[in-house]
């Protein structure tokens, strides 16, 4: 496998000879490598009609793939077809009847991590929330709220809204000492720099392929510390969560002993080739290198609209922000159109614009979209203007 400079992984995504494309919080770039993987898919189906052998494989492959990118064993990855799926499957198998029911959400939660969990009420669970400071969650925040009726942790690693980053290691810290699981959703960074979840020590974690992973919608991972596999029954299951699928029982609920048993229904099969595409292409460049490029860029970025005077919602330090840059609007929907006239494709969240960085980014696009940001300051608050 030879090695991709930046520069070699850049050539690889087509819209970038036409857009600047700094959107993929929301959705990863498309790469000739993914379109191939896609072509593959339906070349499959065309020569073999039905190749279920081949396609089940492709999903192991994946399995495998994902597990080495993440520092996980195969056997601890469920492969799902959303993040929600991952996180229903885990709150199905807890219990909330015992000495732990409580379960400690930060405000910087993805909607449905908070939404899965509220759903746990009605079988017993006590919601306790970890309130921001504005823009800010710090671990301390948990401190107050996580006790010896914890139960869970579930915390987003960076916040779709504001780019704000926890700190994942020192929460996880937290959670430990006082007995409690710690479940990180990854989404809004994996595939953005390295992460290694054993040495994380993290519970569980979801995360999906449709933002840095840099493939399409209806695939997402699940990963469960092996020690915990066996301990959980989740309610929420079906024929794949089993240890042979293909006896096809109906008289008896066998568990899988690996993660599997955290999946139910048939595999998401054309997203699993485009996704390995993409893990095979993220891999010639190498997690260390994207991480090192996306951060150069935020600092760029970060550094030049501080220069322009525009209120970032992102933290400053370098440990307390991921791969995405959030700066405060007037009316961000109008400015991500406006930015879009200009052959930028941003997005927004409330009045939040958000920008943000993957490996095929590089300074001139932060240039050309610093120039446009000051070509559009109208639409943007001013840091002085916020100070009354
Ligand atoms: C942090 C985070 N979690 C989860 C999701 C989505 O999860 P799902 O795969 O269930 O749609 C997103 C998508 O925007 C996200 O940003």
């Amino acid at each position: 496998m030879s090695r991709l400079s930046p520069a070699q992984f850049r050539s690889r995504f087509p819209i970038l000879a036409r857009r600047i494309y700094v959107n993929s919080c929301s959705q990863g770039a498309l790469s000739t490598d993914v379109e191939a993987s896609m072509r593959a898919y339906v070349d499959s189906w065309h020569d073999g009609g039905s190749p279920w052998e081949l396609w089940v494989e492709q999903v192991e492959r994946l399995r495998t793939a994902f597990a080495a990118s993440i520092g996980a064993d195969r056997d601890e990855i469920a492969v799902l077809p959303s993040a929600s799926a991952g996180i229903n499957a885990v709150a199905s198998a807890m219990d909330f009847g015992g000495a732990r029911s409580h379960v400690a959400l930060g405000e910087f939660e993805f909607p449905t991590m908070a939404q899965v969990w509220l759903a746990q009420q009605r079988r017993g669970a006590t919601i306790r929330w970890a309130r921001a400071s504005g823009d800010r969650l710090p671990v301390d925040a948990y401190e107050a709220v996580v006790d010896a009726r914890t139960l869970i942790i579930p915390a987003t690693h960076v916040c779709f809204r504001n780019g704000h980053r926890t700190d994942i290691a020192a929460l996880t810290a937290l959670g430990h000492a006082r007995g409690a699981y710690v479940f990180l959703d990854d989404y809004q960074r994996t595939g953005a720099g390295p992460i290694d979840v054993h040495a994380l020590g993290i519970d569980f974690m979801v995360t999906g392929c449709l933002k840095y992973l840099l493939a399409a919608a209806g695939v997402a991972f699940l990963y469960v510390r092996r020690d915990l596999i066996e301990r959980l029954e989740p309610a929420i299951t079906g024929w794949f969560g089993r240890i042979n699928p293909f006896a096809f029982r109906i008289d008896a609920l066998d568990w899988s002993p690996t993660a599997s048993r955290f999946e139910s229904g048939t595999p998401p099969v054309p997203n699993a080739y485009a996704a390995l595409g993409a893990l095979e292409l993220l891999d010639r460049i190498g997690y260390d290198a994207v991480g090192r490029q996306v951060a150069q860029l935020v600092e760029r970025y970060r550094s030049a609209v501080h220069a322009s005077g525009f209120v970032a919602r992102t933290p400053a330090e370098a440990d307390a922000r991921g791969p995405l840059v959030v700066i405060q609007s007037h009316d961000a929907p109008a400015l991500v159109s406006r930015l879009a006239s200009r052959g930028i494709v941003a997005s927004c969240r409330g009045n939040g614009l958000r920008v943000s960085f993957h490996a095929y980014n590089n300074e001139a696009d932060v240039d050309a979209v610093v120039g446009a940001l000051e070509a559009e300051s109208a639409l943007l608050e001013r840091a002085a203007a916020r100070s009354f």
